[in-house]
């Protein structure tokens, strides 16, 4: 079977590797071609990603880079139907929620090729989230739908999706996580800060509504310095919060500004951490893995199960609230958290064995 994998950026990587080793390890008659979009571009955000996790170089590059959401999903779009209008393939894998996803899901539609979507069927309900409408878009044209949870796959059943086009196949971001757990590296900024184990907090941000207004984004940083009460706060820094950094002027000597990490080096911090502090997504799925506390700085999450199961809660950016939960940490109330069901490693085989058995 021919298959387009799609990748544009960080998070989008770190899924796709999941394939390659279930691919590597299980062998099959699939045939990928890999397209970077280039939504991410940066090493830091990009090169290393795919040297750390062993991904394939790709095929293609569109090398779309930066710009507004409609800049950037027009040069996508633009970009892969010309590759699509020389060669198809007969299968479009797209995966998550970011530009990359949708644009190539409709490129892909509109030229009637199926579509599978990984990570299908979450919903935050909060529609003024980019990923939120990429999600909707995506999932109301894709054919095949691959899901994390069960939750996911209901919201599609109640969507009118039918039940033979979705597979419930676990986390692809934990397969990743599973395989290169024995290969996570301790950062330079280790040494630098003389970090201890349990004694310091990973933090990050880039969402624009905690980041892009500047007041905002001061009051959650000034919260934070705050209620760490003296533990350093690692701050590996996004280049959209970067720019807004700039800008600031208060003290904040607790939080230590830091460039990007690479995923081995950020998930040694996570596994070590006391806490974690986030506005992603996908992080608030690997704290729960590790079971450490994880503060997200959002009023909803499309990952339910990671606040009913694992380790998270949602304070949004109120400091109020912020606060009370550096509390519950400091003083061991925190609660200890599962490991939700299929997060166990072997999601990309699932997912193989789905697609082997479609008929297209
Ligand atoms: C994107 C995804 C988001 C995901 C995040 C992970 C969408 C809508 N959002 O958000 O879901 O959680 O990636 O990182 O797709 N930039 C660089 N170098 C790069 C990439 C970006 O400097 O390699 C700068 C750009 O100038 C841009 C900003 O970072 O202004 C934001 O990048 P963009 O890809 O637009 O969205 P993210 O905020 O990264």
């Amino acid at each position: 079977m021919k298959i387009d994998l799609i990748a544009g950026a960080r998070p989008n990587f770190v899924k796709i590797a999941a394939l390659y080793y279930a691919y590597r390890s299980i062998g099959n008659n699939f045939d990928f071609r890999l397209i970077h979009t280039g939504q991410h571009y940066d090493e830091k955000l990009s090169g290393i990603f795919f040297k750390e996790l062993g991904i394939p170089k790709p095929d293609f590059n569109l090398e779309v880079g930066s710009g507004s959401h409609a800049e950037q999903t027009a040069a996508i779009m633009i970009g892969y139907e010309q590759i699509l209008k020389k060669s198809k393939p007969e299968l479009v894998i797209v995966v998550g929620d970011v530009n990359s996803t949708m644009a190539c899901s409709i490129v892909a539609k509109k030229l009637n090729i199926k579509v599978a979507h990984i990570e299908a069927g979450i919903r935050s309900g909060d529609n003024t989230m980019p990923e939120e409408i990429n999600r909707i878009v995506t999932d109301s044209i894709s054919d095949y739908f691959f899901t994390t949870t069960r939750n996911a796959s209901n919201n599609l059943l109640k969507s009118g999706k039918n039940e033979n086009q979705i597979y419930f196949v676990g986390n692809t971001m934990i397969d990743t996580l599973v395989k290169n757990r024995k290969n996570f590296k301790r950062p330079e900024c280790w040494n630098t800060f003389k970090l201890n184990e349990r004694e310091y907090f990973i933090m990050t941000l880039h969402r624009p509504n905690n980041v892009d207004e500047e007041k905002t984004f001061k009051n959650i940083l000034a919260e934070i310095n705050y209620s760490s009460k003296g533990l350093p706060v690692i701050f590996p820094v996004h280049p959209r919060t970067e720019a807004v950094i700039k800008t600031l002027t208060s003290e904040v000597k607790n939080i230590r500004f830091i460039s990007p990490l690479s995923y081995l080096e950020f998930n040694y911090l996570v596994e070590r951490s006391k806490a974690v502090i986030t506005d992603s997504g996908g992080i608030t799925e690997e704290a729960t893995f590790f079971k450490v506390p994880c503060i997200t700085l959002r009023e909803s999450t499309e990952r339910p199960e990671t606040v009913r199961e694992g380790t998270n809660e949602l304070a949004g950016n109120d400091p109020d609230k912020i606060s009370k939960y550096f509390e519950r940490i400091s003083t061991g109330q925190w609660k200890i958290g599962k490991v939700p069901e299929y997060w166990d490693g072997k999601t990309g085989e699932r997912i193989l064995q789905g697609l082997a058995g479609i008929k297209l």
